[in-house]
């Protein structure tokens, strides 16, 4: 049996290697990670307790939100700003930058963040997910500005996700690793070092119930993977990118948001859904695209812009961009 790493141990371990870091950054990964036990436990006992089921207002999209939605951002805002090293959030839950407490103003880190991801699937106990992303403030006191950078301006992004058991997994660049909560004793404790995606897949996850609303290029691919030659593929869909994304970034596939004739950049958030995502497919080895360019290299104009995200493995994602560049 292996020794036991905790997540507070790894992250040192790492910081050793960064002498330059403050301890800044390291605080702001271990309370986000705090946030997490505190989102799990709620989502753990959500039919026990008053957490399920929606509240009046609606978010930015007009999504009606989820108890469960205002609780984890509150969870999130709660655990960063306090820490007065992070300038900026953005979370999807909440429509301008969020004000920080006046000590955080001096902040060297912005924090994006979806507090909770998969919010249709919370009353029906089927799993979901804290999305992150961490970038270092850009010298501008514009602090949107530090939110709005580039994804391959990101120093951090990782994921959580509630399912049959409670996972932690991030990127600092170096390679991805993945932590399983022990409800035991309270601690996220390395479970997948050094994740890399396969570089082929036969998962794919798509909602093909929008299939007549997509571009013949993308309906073409999916008949295509249907009837591959000598692979056989099968369709998982759950509705909550971080459980569709972490079983392809574990047994590789691709995972698919694109556009349609009614929704022109797909649904899927840039800065704090795709950004985060891509970052971390791209250190494990994958690709992400909009069915043009790189994810991390599209320059963000708006916190809640939307933007098409095709994401997995290098065959999968490259085999995707083939039958957009030849059929539209
Ligand atoms: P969120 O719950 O944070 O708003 O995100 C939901 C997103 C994403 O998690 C998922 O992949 C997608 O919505 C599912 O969309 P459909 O309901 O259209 O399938
Ligand atoms: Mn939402
Ligand atoms: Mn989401
Ligand atoms: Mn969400």
């Amino acid at each position: 049996m292996s020794e036991a790493v905790s997540l507070s141990r790894f992250i040192l371990q790492q910081q050793r290697k960064y002498p330059e870091a403050a301890g800044d950054f390291t605080l702001i990964l271990e309370q986000i990670a705090f946030a997490a036990k505190i989102i799990s436990r709620e989502v753990n006992k959500a039919g026990l307790v008053n957490i399920l089921g929606s509240v009046e207002s609606k978010n930015v999209h007009g999504e009606t939100q989820q108890k469960l939605d205002v609780y984890s951002n509150e969870q999130m805002v709660k655990a960063l700003d306090p820490t007065g090293k992070v300038c900026a959030m953005a979370s999807e839950e909440i429509e301008e930058m969020l004000p920080v407490s006046d000590k955080s103003l001096e902040g060297k880190y912005a924090v994006v963040f979806d507090p909770l991801d998969g919010s249709s699937n919370i009353d029906v106990n089927v799993s979901i997910g804290t999305i992150f992303g961490i970038y270092k403030r850009l010298d501008d006191n514009d602090c949107e500005k530090s939110l709005l950078q580039a994804g391959q301006s990101l120093v951090c992004a990782g994921y959580v996700i509630y399912g049959s058991s409670t996972m932690f997994v991030y990127t600092t660049g170096q390679g991805v690793n993945g932590f399983t909560l022990d409800p035991s004793i309270g601690e996220f404790l390395l479970s997948h070092p050094d994740i890399k995606i396969p570089e082929y897949g036969k998962i794919y996850s798509i909602n093909e119930s929008n299939y007549f609303r997509w571009p013949k290029g993308i309906q073409e691919y999916v008949n295509f993977i249907k009837q591959h030659p000598d692979r056989q593929y099968t369709l998982r869909w759950i509705g909550s990118l971080v459980a569709d994304f972490h079983r392809n970034l574990l047994k590789g596939g691709v995972f698919l948001y694109p556009e349609d004739s009614k929704n022109k950049n797909g649904k899927l958030r840039l800065v704090y859904e795709a950004n985060p995502m891509a970052f971390i497919v791209e250190n494990a080895g994958g690709m992400a695209t909009d069915g043009r360019q790189r994810i991390l290299d599209i320059k963000p104009e708006s916190l809640h812009q939307r933007v098409p995200l095709i994401i997995g493995s290098k065959y999968e994602v490259e085999k995707y961009l083939e039958f957009r560049e030849k059929y539209g």
